[in-house]
């Protein structure tokens, strides 16, 4: 048995109809994935495995010339490394299986037939299917002249009439959902081709044609990646995969006392607590949580944002600055996960205050209030927070973008 002697069909010429209003007309196969043509992909995995000797693509009559000449040029910039030669299809697949089948080389004895709408095929599967078909049969039994990739099905399948009623279930432990690439001995293919051609029967994959002619075919365990771009939801696995990463964000403000603005932190007002300078309504907390949440994105800080200079902030609401902060955040693909906020004031006592304060920064955050951490601390009658000049806030952000 010659181990030398497999091309791969790889199917082109389809027009993708079900597929090709959401791509703007472009058949699926000629889609840009990772910037290189759809068919191009499959065509790496065959030239990868040292099982096929030789492939044959088949495109569009209309766009063969310009196909063509893709593949030349992508073949110069990393070589597939076997033969390859073009054909033009026909209107059905099994037409475009037939001409592709056409353009073998003499030599060839055993060939796989794969749509280029499945580009997520892996090199294995090419021997799973290849290895049965090239195995001696035991004494007295009938060859498998073809074997083709199949899936169990976890849905229950009705065959159902036009009318919508149910004709009849068969039993789901018989049943296999197939896939391509399906290997075949060339010779018979090619002889069951020409036969459902002559009888006029229309089939939807290469082992229906070969069951059609009395040949037996094996089943051998499918992919469950190896899907087919079929309809527009399929382009979702096309996507790049959409990653985010971890990120922290650090923040810390100070305000004068001695001012003219009654202390809010965190949104909550502290009645009967000193005074504070500011431009703004002087939160410092949630200025310290607003320049976090800014380190978190890499988009400098409220001062950048928000100048005291600027008339337009003057006394304006904290929340109403994060809720801005917040937006930007989110244009960035930031995803807020914990906020960890801490008070360094000698006085006011911020213990009676904290549980408010963690509540309403949770509201302004979005976020469930065991994700925001309050806390405070005096710094032991040091410092200019130890002698009541002032007090500040620091605040640790994480999230993920
Ligand atoms: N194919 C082909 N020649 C045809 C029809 C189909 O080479 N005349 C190829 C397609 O390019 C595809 C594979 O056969 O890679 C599987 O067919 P299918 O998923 O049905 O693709 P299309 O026929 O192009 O799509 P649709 O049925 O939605 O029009
Ligand atoms: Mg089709």
């Amino acid at each position: 048995m010659p181990n030398n002697s497999a091309w791969a069909v790889i199917l082109a010429a389809g027009k993708g109809r079900r597929l090709a209003e959401a791509c703007g007309g472009s058949a699926k196969q000629f889609l840009n994935w990772q910037g290189l043509p759809l068919w191009w992909h499959s065509a790496k995995v065959f030239a990868a495995s040292p099982l096929i000797r030789g492939l044959v693509f088949v495109f569009p009559k209309d766009r063969l010339t310009e196909a063509q000449a893709d593949l030349s040029r992508l073949d110069q910039q990393d070589s597939l490394g076997l033969p390859w030669l073009c054909v033009a299809g026909g209107e059905k697949r099994q037409d475009s299986v037939r001409l592709g089948l056409a353009a073998l080389p003499q030599a060839c004895e055993e060939v796989l037939i794969h749509d280029s709408a499945r580009p997520f095929l892996s090199p294995e599967l090419i021997s799973t299917v290849l290895g049965p078909l090239r195995q001696d049969t035991p004494e007295g039994e009938e060859p498998f002249l073809g074997v083709i990739p199949g899936l169990p099905l976890t849905d229950t399948i009705k065959e159902v009439l036009p009318d919508g009623s149910v004709l009849r279930t068969p039993a789901r432990s018989f049943l296999r959902a197939v896939q391509t690439p399906q290997a075949f001995k060339l010779p018979a293919l090619r002889a069951a081709h020409a036969r459902v051609e002559a009888e006029g029967v229309e089939v939807t994959d290469d082992a229906s044609v070969m069951e059609y002619c009395g040949h037996r075919v094996l089943v051998a365990p499918g992919e469950i990646d190896n899907k087919k771009i079929t309809l527009p939801e399929d382009l979702a696995l096309l996507a790049p995969p959409f990653r985010r990463w971890p990120c922290s964000g650090y923040g810390y403000d100070v305000h004068r006392y001695g001012g003219n603005r009654p202390l809010r932190l965190g949104g909550i007002l502290i009645p009967g607590a000193e005074l504070v300078v500011a431009h703004s309504d002087g939160d410092v907390l949630l200025h310290a949580l607003m320049d976090a949440i800014l380190g978190c994105v890499g988009l400098g800080d409220i001062g950048q944002h928000f100048p005291d200079k600027d008339p337009a902030w003057e006394n304006v609401s904290s929340s109403l600055l994060l809720e801005k902060v917040l937006e930007m955040a989110a244009e960035k693909d930031f995803w807020l996960t914990q906020a960890d906020l801490t008070i360094i004031a000698q006085r006011p006592r911020i213990a009676p205050h904290a549980q408010n304060i963690r509540r309403n920064v949770a509201r302004l955050l979005g976020l469930p209030e065991n994700r925001v951490n309050v806390k405070a601390t005096t710094e032991e009658g040091l410092g200019f927070t130890g002698q009541g000049q002032g007090l500040k806030a620091v605040a640790l952000v994480s999230g993920m973008r």
